[in-house]
């Protein structure tokens, strides 16, 4: 486990199965959500969103199987503001060893005008009505104010209110349609935080989707503005443009976790394993570039980084492959590579080449990556072989 101090514990809270399967063309069996349910317990997760047992039956039955299963990470379902919702949620978590309601309701002008149709009295109402229901099932009640960051502050402060005043252990402000700046979203948990009374008792929450690039930043700077959870989904997917990356924020409090005096429960090593698994489940591909788990994330071409690299890694690596179970860190050769790279591939190769033969085998490797895409090591045995048979 990450050592951090209780003060400095951020609650890493799963949601691939629940908003991570909204994603279009994301649904996952449900056996393969009990395996993902075990990687993620490994992993340390603290709640895993396991779904929307209203939604289908199969989601019913999934949150429930998970909540037999596992018994280290809080299991977790979501409900509308509705009995209904609210009372099939709390069936499929009775077997968790901890269980939590996730209830919600939107608070923004735009969503309670056209989605809702309702007037902001009614909404509070419901608030209080919705979280003393879950209360009455479970003592762990989180409550979201769904499109928190486009909702009319003293609004915000009177829902916030009303959830903690109902029994709402853990609040969640989310960010739902990925409109908020870091700075912004940070304030608006600092304001919540200092202006509503018993804000001090409970755990806020950041849950940030990425329409603007910017999920992962909000998350962070929420933490930095007092959230304690942040919600996260293993490979950023998730609504639209997604939610914030599991590895990335992990990642993110890990390497400057000790600047920022934050850190999480999560082990690294596990995570290549689950980015690898909800990619083959879902079949969304990983893109190369992808931050920690994607294909290039370690890899290096250009010969100055590869000379670096080979001097010290801690030249263009800020963390070790292998620590996110990434395997190791890949030199390619292709055409930016340099002659200190192709000596030690050709070293690793099993080849010790005298000067002249090196520079002759380099030219030739050079000339065939300006015409090549991959360069793979079967080319670079062949042009070496074909060289030294020539002599
Ligand atoms: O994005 C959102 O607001 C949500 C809520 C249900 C928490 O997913
Ligand atoms: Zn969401």
């Amino acid at each position: 486990m990450t050592s951090v101090s209780d003060a400095g514990r951020v609650i890493v809270f799963d949601t691939t199965m629940r908003d991570g399967e909204q994603s279009p063309g994301a649904s996952m069996s449900h056996d393969e959500k009990l395996e993902l349910a075990k990687i993620l317990e490994e992993m340390g997760v603290d709640v895993i969103e396991a779904g929307f047992p209203i939604a289908s039956n199969g989601d019913f039955e999934a949150v429930r199987a998970i909540s037999q299963i596992v018994t280290e990470s809080t299991v977790c379902g979501l409900a509308r503001a509705a009995a209904a919702d609210i009372d099939r949620c709390a069936e499929a978590i009775r077997p968790a060893k901890r269980g939590r309601i996730h209830t919600f309701i939107s608070t923004s002008p735009v969503h309670m005008k056209w989605k809702l149709q309702m007037e902001p009295e009614a909404v509070l109402e419901a608030i209080t009505a919705s979280v003393s229901r879950a209360r009455n099932h479970t003592d762990d009640v989180e409550w979201s104010a769904e499109d928190a960051t486009r909702t009319e502050r003293e609004f915000l402060y009177r829902a916030v209110e009303a959830a903690i005043r109902a029994g709402a252990r853990t609040i969640n402000l989310p960010d739902t349609v990925g409109y908020s700046y870091p700075e912004e979203y940070a304030n608006l948990f600092r304001d919540v935080i200092a202006k509503v009374p018993g804000a001090d008792e409970v755990i806020f929450s950041a849950h940030c989707h990425n329409d603007l690039g910017l999920a992962v930043a909000n998350s962070i700077a929420a933490v930095q503005g007092g959230a304690r959870q942040v919600e996260v989904a293993v490979n950023g997917i998730g609504e639209r443009a997604g939610n914030a990356a599991l590895e990335e924020i992990v990642m993110a409090l890990k390497v400057r976790g000790e600047d920022l005096g934050f850190g999480t429960g999560v082990e690294p090593i596990h995570i290549t394993r689950a980015s690898r698994y909800v990619s083959a489940i879902t079949g969304f591909p990983v893109q190369f570039n992808k931050a920690i788990v994607g294909k290039n994330a370690f890899a290096h071409e250009s010969g100055i980084h590869q000379d670096g690299m080979l001097k010290n890694a801690e030249t263009y690596e800020i963390m070790k492959p292998e620590d996110v179970g990434q395997g190791a860190t890949n030199l390619v050769m292709g055409k930016h590579s340099g002659r200190h790279a192709f000596r030690e591939k050709l070293k690793a190769l099993g080849y010790e080449l005298g000067q002249n033969a090196l520079n002759e085998a380099f030219v030739r490797f050079k000339d065939l990556a300006d015409k090549k895409k991959h360069v793979f090591d079967d080319d670079i045995i062949a042009l070496v072989d074909d060289a030294l048979a020539r002599g």
